[in-house]
Formats: C-alpha cells, sequence, structure tokens
C-alpha cells in the first residue's frame, strides 16, 4: 500500500487527514509562537499573557499541588463521562447566580476543548440521515469561525447566508442578520452561531438572538451558540450583553480564552438527551476528559475568582489592547478605503480594504513576508459558493500582543496597502 496518497484513505481518512484553513492557522501559531518569536503575531487565536490571571491561576495550582488528596484524584483517576459530579454542580450554581439559567447539572457535560465539542455537536445533527437524506448545518451570517469549515464528516456539510452590511460611521462598518432570508428548510439540521463573534468581533444583538432562537424552535432544530469570547467569561464583550439558555439551545462555553488554552476544557449546556449523547460520543472518541481543567474550574468559581476574572480583569485588560490597535490603525491608514467592523467584542480587529487590489490571501502572503503575521479573511466565508468581493477584502488581527508589537504591526501594514493601493 502505498502511504503517501490521502486517496488511499477511507472517506473519514480523506475527511479529517486533509490541509485546512485551522490545521494552518494551527501550523502558522506553532511556528510563530515556538520557533519565530520575532515574527509580529497578529495571528491565530492564542490569548494574551494577562498577569492577574496568570497568577490566580498560579495559585490554584499550588494549593491543588500541596494537597496530597487533590493531587491523586487529579493524576490518578479516570473522571465520569460528563464530568464530576462537584465540577457540575458547581458549574450549575454559578450559571444560575450569574446568567439566570435554569439548569442542573444534568444539563452540563464537559468535552476536551471546544474544538471537540464542536466536532461532535456539528456532526450529531448534520451529515447523512438514517432515511437516505442529508442535512446541513445553517451559519445564519458569515464571515464564521473558520474551525468549524473542516469538521464535517460530509462534504457540503454547511450552507451560510450572507449578512446586511451597515456602514455604521466614517471608517467603520457592522454585519447584520438578514432574517428575511433565513431561509429554513428540511435540509437544515442545526444553525450555530458564535457570540461575540471570531472573526469579526460582532455582537449579534438580542433581538437578533431571540429571532435565530424563534426559528430555530420553528424548525425544530437546536440553536447552538458558541460562547468561546462572551459572557459570563472570559467576557470578552465591551457592552452589556446576556446569552440566554433555554430548552433548544446549545450552550458552549470554554476555558481558552479565559487563559488556560493548555488545559482543554469546555462546557456544553444543552438538554439531557443532547447531555447523554454528548458525554457518550467523547467517551468513544476520547474515553475521559484531562482532569486539571475541572479541577481549576471548581476551584476558580468556588473562590469567587471566576466571576471576578470575567467581570473585571480580562475585559478590562482586553478593551485596552483593542482601544490602542484601533487608534494605531486609524492613525497609519489615514487616507487609505478602509472600514474596522464595530469591535465589540472577542479579541479581533477586522479589518476592510473596500476595492483591494489583490486578494487577501495574498496580503496575508506579503505581510508573512514583512514579519506581521495576520489571517486572511477568505477562509471565515465558508458554506456557500456566491461571489462576494468583500469576502475576499478583509483581514483579521488578533490584540493579544503588547503594544509596541500592535503598534509596529500596523505601520507595516498601513505601509504595505498604500503600496497596493498605489
Ligand atoms: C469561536 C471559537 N470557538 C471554538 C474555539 C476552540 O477553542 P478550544 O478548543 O480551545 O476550546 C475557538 C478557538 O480559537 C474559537 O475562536
Amino acid at each position: 500500500m502505498n502511504l503517501s496518497h490521502l486517496g488511499n484513505l477511507s472517506h473519514f481518512g480523506q475527511l479529517l487527514a486533509q490541509d485546512s484553513p485551522i490545521v494552518q492557522l494551527m501550523e502558522d501559531l506553532g511556528e510563530a509562537l515556538s520557533r519565530n518569536p520575532d515574527i509580529l503575531f497578529l495571528g491565530g487565536g492564542n490569548p494574551a499573557q494577562v498577569l492577574e490571571a496568570q497568577q490566580c491561576f498560579q495559585k490554584h495550582l499550588q494549593a491543588l499541588a500541596a494537597d496530597s488528596k487533590a493531587t491523586s484524584d487529579l493524576l490518578g483517576v479516570y473522571p465520569a463521562p460528563q464530568g464530576a459530579d462537584s465540577t457540575l454542580q458547581a458549574l450549575a450554581d454559578f450559571f444560575a447566580l450569574e446568567c439566570g439559567w435554569r439548569v442542573s447539572p444534568a444539563n452540563i457535560a464537559l468535552v476536551s476543548g471546544s474544538q471537540l465539542a464542536f466536532f461532535i455537536l456539528l456532526n450529531l445533527f448534520a451529515g447523512q440521515t438514517s432515511d437516505g437524506g442529508q442535512r446541513q448545518v445553517l451559519l445564519p451570517l458569515v464571515p464564521e469561525y473558520l474551525g468549524y469549515s473542516a469538521q464535517g464528516l460530509q462534504h457540503d456539510f454547511f450552507q451560510a447566508r450572507k449578512p446586511l452590511l451597515k456602514l455604521t460611521q466614517p471608517n467603520r462598518f457592522k454585519y447584520a442578520l438578514d432574517a428575511e432570508h433565513l431561509d429554513i428548510d428540511a435540509t437544515v439540521g442545526s444553525m450555530c452561531v458564535t457570540r461575540p463573534t471570531n472573526p469579526s468581533g460582532n455582537l449579534l444583538t438580542s433581538a437578533e438572538m431571540e429571532k435565530l432562537a424563534a426559528a430555530a424552535r420553528a424548525a425544530n432544530i437546536p440553536l447552538i451558540v458558541d460562547i468561546a469570547y462572551g459572557t459570563p467569561f472570559p467576557g470578552l464583550v465591551y457592552e452589556a450583553c446576556e446569552n440566554p439558555w433555554r430548552p433548544g439551545m446549545i450552550n458552549v462555553m470554554s476555558l481558552s480564552k479565559l487563559g488556560l488554552p493548555g488545559v482543554r476544557t469546555a462546557i456544553v449546556i444543552a438538554d439531557e438527551p443532547i447531555i447523554h449523547w454528548v458525554a457518550r460520543a467523547n467517551t468513544i472518541m476520547s474515553l475521559a476528559n484531562g482532569n486539571l481543567g475541572p479541577a481549576l474550574l471548581e476551584r476558580l468559581i468556588r473562590s469567587g475568582d471566576l466571576a471576578r476574572l470575567g467581570h473585571t480583569t480580562l475585559p478590562d485588560f482586553y478593551r485596552g489592547q483593542r482601544d490602542f490597535l484601533v487608534d494605531a490603525l486609524d492613525k497609519a491608514l489615514n487616507g487609505l478605503p478602509y472600514r474596522i467592523h464595530e469591535p465589540q467584542g472577542a479579541f479581533f480587529v477586522w479589518l476592510w480594504f473596500e476595492g483591494l487590489p489583490v486578494s487577501s490571501q495574498v496580503l496575508y502572503e506579503n505581510l508573512k513576508k514583512l514579519g506581521v503575521l495576520v489571517m486572511a479573511g477568505e477562509p471565515f466565508f465558508f458554506g456557500w459558493e456566491k461571489s462576494w468581493p468583500h469576502a475576499r477584502q478583509c483581514l483579521r488581527l488578533t490584540y493579544c500582543q503588547p503594544e509596541e508589537v500592535l503598534a509596529q504591526a500596523a505601520q507595516i501594514i498601513a505601509a504595505e496597502a498604500r503600496r497596493l493601493f498605489g
């Protein structure tokens, strides 16, 4: 057997061993953060090193290590499929207090990172059905998180809708849901949105969320809400925002953007049957989750640290970073045809160069040669075949690095854009 060709692999193998935007993103990230530290890194979604948060995690790690019963539970015991009872109870109490959600431990499952949680959830409701039909995941507006794009165990896994594009003020714009054209039919198995949105930093309004929830209810499909950056933690939302949870909704949260991507822990909140299915699928694929994330999570909740990090520490830090980068870009890009998406949440600036003479992929490659790593916009527009020039004119910039890095990167991006626009 020739092992060097994808063609020799099974259908599953071809889908999972292929190159894809998320694989390239993580390769870029690994290269920049471990092998090429001089590159100005505004690329992948690694969270910032926030001193106060790091000290807090260290304090809880030390307390864990100093407690011999906790250490032996941490290292020597497989956790139950959904997660340990005490962690699930702490989470249910936390969500009731912080968000007013009526959830019990039976509505919560822990998974090894939300990337895996989405692999399970998206494939639970879309793909080939037992009657020979095929259902897809509906993305109610793109751009959306590119990490989903290669997760389907079937080709043509997504269908996406174009957003409305609103020019909000000079050099700013915002995407809005085109509720008139959601068009949910029998080919749709679930709906999925990030709130706030990776990559645009958009915060879907409460009215838009209500429309999506009502449409999902009417079609009898789940609405999956990815709260990787949202409230109650890590809380990277710079205006008032509440995320509801109701039967029929699936909320997915993660410890990663809190500053703990290394512990690979995500939380799924859903109706009881869905929680059972997620826990079973997780057990088949990975047997059990790691214990470190859940153990830290429980301590963060009980000490009140999780609420503090999500209410003030992290939003204050990232708001400062956002303001710095937006200001640096406004100054450096002055006179160029650019617009920044209203930066309402997450840790990204989504930069649109209207009429860009090359694709954003070419701009990304040029910038990489100049020592600045960003994300090209195209891969975030997936699940449709439509040609929309806007989809080739945007860049995603992460603002997790120190100010001097952001300032230098803004200058280089502006110089390259000026060269391209002539
Ligand atoms: C919107 C969104 N969802 C999910 C993930 C996956 O995160 P993790 O698997 O670390 O929980 C990311 C990571 O960047 C993300 O941006």
